[in-house]
């Protein structure tokens, strides 16, 4: 059977940090909705020009569109074995799709993790970080800075801040994720799926926690 988790945890509680992490260790691939949104930005698709309007004013694009852009995605072939879920569902009715979805698959989820943070690190962990334009590697100024300046230790790309990682986005995103997200938490609770993880301190430690969750399963 395959691994399908769900990383759940407000704005900037490491879920993108540690799915890259997971993706090493357990070989299934990160589906992230926000990267598939930022993709379709850059590349200025017509999901992208929809999309954008929504994300740099710290909103949720609608569920219609994002629970589309997953049940396409979980079909491909990479998904066969699992994957990890990072930033999606993020509304009720995006978790009732995907439950939907994947009983008539028959392979449904096996973990939701909640990586919990207090607001008072999530502001600054979103406001310090840096991304690499070519690869996407993640950075922080103070926590994880890259070595070179500006520049992405991996493959030398330019490290750039993200449009929504201005304070002002960020609140509203941190808004956003009370008044729309945070209610999956009881709801992930109820179906006796959901474990938490501390999301403070070294994420080597932090991703040992995630481990031992998912290999008790
Ligand atoms: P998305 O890209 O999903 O953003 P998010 O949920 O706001 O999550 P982040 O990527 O900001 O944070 P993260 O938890 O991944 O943290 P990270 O590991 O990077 O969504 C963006 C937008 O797209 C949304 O606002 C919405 O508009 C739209 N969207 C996406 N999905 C959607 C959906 N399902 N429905 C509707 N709309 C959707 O870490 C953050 C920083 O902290 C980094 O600098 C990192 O280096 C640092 N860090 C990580 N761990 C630690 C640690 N343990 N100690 C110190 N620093 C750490």
């Amino acid at each position: 059977m395959g691994l399908n988790l769900i990383l759940l945890g407000p704005p900037g509680a490491g879920k993108g940090t540690q799915a890259k992490k997971l993706v090493e260790k357990y070989g299934i691939p990160q589906v992230s909705t926000g990267d598939i949104l930022r993709e379709a930005v850059k590349t200025g698709t017509p999901l992208g020009v929809e999309a954008k309007s929504y994300m740099n004013r710290g909103a949720l694009v609608p569920d219609e569109v994002v629970i589309g852009i997953v049940k396409e995605r979980l079909k491909r072939d990479d998904c066969t074995n699992g994957y990890v879920l990072d930033g999606f569902p993020r509304t009720i009715s995006q978790a009732d799709a995907l439950f939907s979805y994947l009983n008539e698959c028959g392979c449904p989820i096996n973990s939701v993790i909640d990586i919990r943070v207090s607001k008072e690190y999530l502001v600054k962990r979103l406001s310090g970080r840096r991304v690499c334009r070519s690869c996407g590697s993640g950075y922080h100024i103070e926590f994880s800075p890259s070595k070179g300046t500006g520049r992405c230790d991996n493959c030398g790309g330019e490290l750039f801040q993200r449009d929504d990682d201005r304070e002002d986005v960020v609140t509203k995103r941190l808004e956003t994720y009370e008044a729309q997200t945070s209610p999956l938490v009881d709801y992930y609770e109820k179906s006796g799926l959901l474990k938490t993880v501390n999301g403070v301190g070294d994420v080597e430690v932090i991703f040992n926690d995630i481990c031992k969750i998912i290999d008790g399963r």
